[in-house]
């Protein structure tokens, strides 16, 4: 039973978005207070663990503090970009049901995981007690929605089909950074010219970032319309769309510097940002590590769809929980405020790179936001917004996790794309089951 849906009224997002300042109130409502019987400390299970992202989560950490002083922080955060690892550890842990306060999840598909399994609470009535129904577009709230009740508590949206290039590197293969290729074939064609200039034209990193790249050209060859039709069976994974789509893939890994296939998301972007690669493709939480590199954006560095996605946003969203068994229930509804919270909101998205899920930020606390967010927020209220595969917007973890063996092996292997067209498909066989 497919029950929260890929991209269901998702559009609506964007004119909410749009629509800001005004509405709830945000802040602390009560200065936390009340402990559980769990004591003060509340454990805290994301994947935001090094580099940027662990400044994001830092600087969410001291508005808790400051908005919950009885409440004390247990980082329980795993290491491993797109939760690759804090995936499989909270699978066991739920299921030995040794749940943390709370944890990390993606809005969307990936949510009805734990909810099926019965391993998370309904959170709706804190919805009424922090005054959120208002704050958060109704589209973002239907993704964490099942059967009328609300599972989670949104932080932050992303984007995930975005190109981060570097400027020197494109000029010196003689290509202008301010020209977007308009398609694959013709960014496929500028590879080749940085390949010729003697520099790496594409990085790429591990699994989840082969299937990120995948899922935007996936995107680009399919159109959004079709690119939706791989989760509702109105695709056909096996089709020839989908061969076409898998061709291109292949071209771009064959022109991907292979080293990094094992490595995380940031180094794998690091030859981008020091200037000895052109490409990479990866969410928006990778501005946080050129602004950490003190790199400029439109300057030292450029960033734009994925060729052949122009007009669309590759959506995902962070979220957190009440596990079902939470031994500190009140600490963990007080990091659900903090992370609500028009402070909370500001203080981690303007550091993470990512928008604010909140609708109803004032034209002032919007201006507190860099120059590619301001571009992020733009794209997000006039782009189609389609769902991210590897980060759980469109698929169930089972799904994702299969897929992301399947480009592994493709990428690690023999790169033989009817083999990897048919391990997708059986991958997704389980959404056509639902
Ligand atoms: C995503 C997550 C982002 C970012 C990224 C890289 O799954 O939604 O917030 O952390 O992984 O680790």
């Amino acid at each position: 039973m497919k029950r929260i849906g890929p991209v269901a009224g998702i559009a609506a997002l964007s004119l909410l978005l749009a629509a800001c300042g005004g509405g709830a109130k945000g802040g602390a409502k009560d200065g936390g207070g009340d402990k559980g019987s769990g004591g003060s400390d509340v454990s805290v299970v994301s994947w935001w663990e090094a580099g940027s992202e662990k400044k994001g989560l830092e600087a969410l950490i001291d508005v808790f503090k400051q908005q919950h002083s009885d409440f004390k922080f247990v980082n329980a955060a795993v290491a491993g970009g797109g939760g690759s690892q804090a995936k499989q550890k909270l699978a066991a842990d739920l299921a030995a049901k040794n749940p943390p306060d709370t944890f990390q999840a993606h809005a969307g598909a990936e949510l009805t995981d734990y909810i099926d399994a019965m391993q998370i609470e309904d959170v709706s009535e804190l919805y009424k007690e922090y005054k959120l129904t208002d704050a958060f577009p109704k589209s973002l709230i239907d993704r964490l929605t099942v059967d009328g009740k609300i599972y989670s508590v949104p932080s932050n949206v992303h984007r995930a089909n975005v190109v981060w290039a570097n400027t020197a590197v494109l000029k010196e293969a003689g290509l202008d950074p301010t020209q977007q290729p308009a398609d694959l074939d013709a960014w496929i064609a500028d590879m080749e010219k940085v390949k010729a200039a003697g520099k790496t034209p594409i990085t790429v990193g591990m699994a989840w970032t082969q299937l990120q790249l995948l899922e935007t050209v996936l995107m680009a060859d399919l159109g959004a319309d079709g690119y939706n039709g791989l989760f509702d069976g109105k695709t056909a994974w096996d089709g020839p769309e989908v061969t076409k789509a898998l061709d291109h893939f292949k071209k771009i890994m064959d022109l991907a510097d292979k080293s990094y296939l094992n490595e995380d998301w940031e180094p794998a972007m690091n030859p981008v940002i020091t200037g000895t690669a052109a490409y990479n493709v990866m969410g928006d939480w990778a501005v946080a590590a050129f602004d950490g590199a003190q790199k400029k954006y439109n300057e030292d560095y450029v960033a734009f769809p994925v060729p052949g996605t122009k007009g669309m946003f590759d959506f995902l969203a962070d979220s957190f929980t009440l596990p079902v068994g939470s031994k500190n229930v009140e600490g963990a509804k007080a990091w659900l405020q903090t992370i609500s919270s028009k402070e909370g909101q500001i203080a981690f998205n303007t550091v993470k790179g990512s928008i604010p899920a909140r609708s109803d930020l004032s034209e002032d606390e919007l201006s507190k936001f860099g120059e590619y967010q301001q571009d992020a927020m733009k794209s997000f209220g006039e782009d189609t917004i389609v769902s991210s595969i590897a980060h759980g917007a469109a698929t169930p973890v089972a799904v994702s996790n299969a897929m992301n063996d399947a480009v592994a092996k493709f990428a690690q292997g023999g790169s033989d794309v009817a083999g990897l067209q048919a391990e997708l498909a059986k991958a997704a066989e389980p959404m056509a089951k639902k």
